[in-house]
């Protein structure tokens, strides 16, 4: 399964972004980067629409994106923003910090090995996870299709977005298949694209024993991008680690 984006999936994923309302993860990348020196390295950087804001607010960042339409969307939306076309396993070298929002990191094959190798390219790491609760407590249906979400093009049609889940609970791994459907105004369907995804997801335990094990030390932690109440369900966690003896 390839963790890169294309077709709708990356052409309409800042748009569907937008459409949940979440709050951005800007100011808490730009709160991680307050006390780090050298250059970051932005993994999975997309669109640009995280990392051209950085850049443009004075961070020394490069992106990192292993998909071409999304590299392409970046360099046009931010000429001026440095970005690598690559795949981050693929990927040699050595940097102030690494960034890894919005989730990218649990598409990545073996997370262990992943921990491990972060860990030879920087000391301080900025990762945000998700936990997919309402799939787990079956708020969301498994296998069987369902709205998700849907959104006006800037041309005026319609971008409908269809999912499909399974859990592998043994593996923590939650497979996703996501129809993406183009509308006219009259509801006329022009054209539709399904992609498939794998997302690991971890129990905090789980979690923390991984990073004891694999040499990262717990900083600070924000929950759900720092919104809500104190006692909430942690649906997203944001972390800021640093190197430790493993
Ligand atoms: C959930 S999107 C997040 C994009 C961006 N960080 C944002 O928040 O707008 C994940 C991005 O990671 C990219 N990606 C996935 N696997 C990758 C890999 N192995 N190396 C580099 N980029 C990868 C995808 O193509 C996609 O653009």
């Amino acid at each position: 399964m390839k963790s890169g984006y294309h077709g709708f999936e990356a052409l309409w994923h800042d748009l569907f972004w937008e459409a949940e309302e979440a709050p951005s993860e800007v100011l808490l990348i730009d709160d991680f980067l307050q006390d780090k020196e050298g250059k970051s390295l932005y993994v999975g950087s997309g669109s640009g629409r995280l990392l051209g804001p950085l850049v443009e607010a004075g961070h020394e960042l490069v992106g990192l994106e292993v998909s071409s339409e999304m590299v392409a969307l970046s360099r046009e939306k931010y000429a001026a923003v440095e970005v690598i076309e690559e795949s981050w396993q693929e990927h040699e070298g050595k940097y102030g910090s690494i960034l890894i929002p919005a989730f990218t990191f649990q598409l990545f094959e073996d997370p262990q090995r992943q921990l491990e190798r972060l860990r030879e390219q920087t000391n301080d790491l900025y990762l945000t996870l998700f936990f997919p609760w309402a799939e787990l407590s079956g708020d969301l249906p498994a296998n069987k299709w369902y709205f998700d979400r849907s959104i006006t093009l800037p041309s005026g049609e319609m971008g409908e977005l269809e999912t499909r889940h399974k859990i592998r609970e043994q593996t923590g791994s939650l497979v996703r298949k996501h129809r993406y459907v183009m509308k006219d105004a009259s509801g006329e369907i022009i054209r539709k694209e399904e992609t498939e995804q794998r997302m690991r997801f971890f129990t905090d335990v789980a979690l923390k024993n991984l990073l004891k094990k694999t040499g990262w030390e717990i900083v600070k932690e924000i929950h759900n991008l720092g919104d809500g109440e104190e006692d909430d369900l942690i649906y997203v966690s944001t972390l800021h680690l640093s190197a430790s003896e493993k």
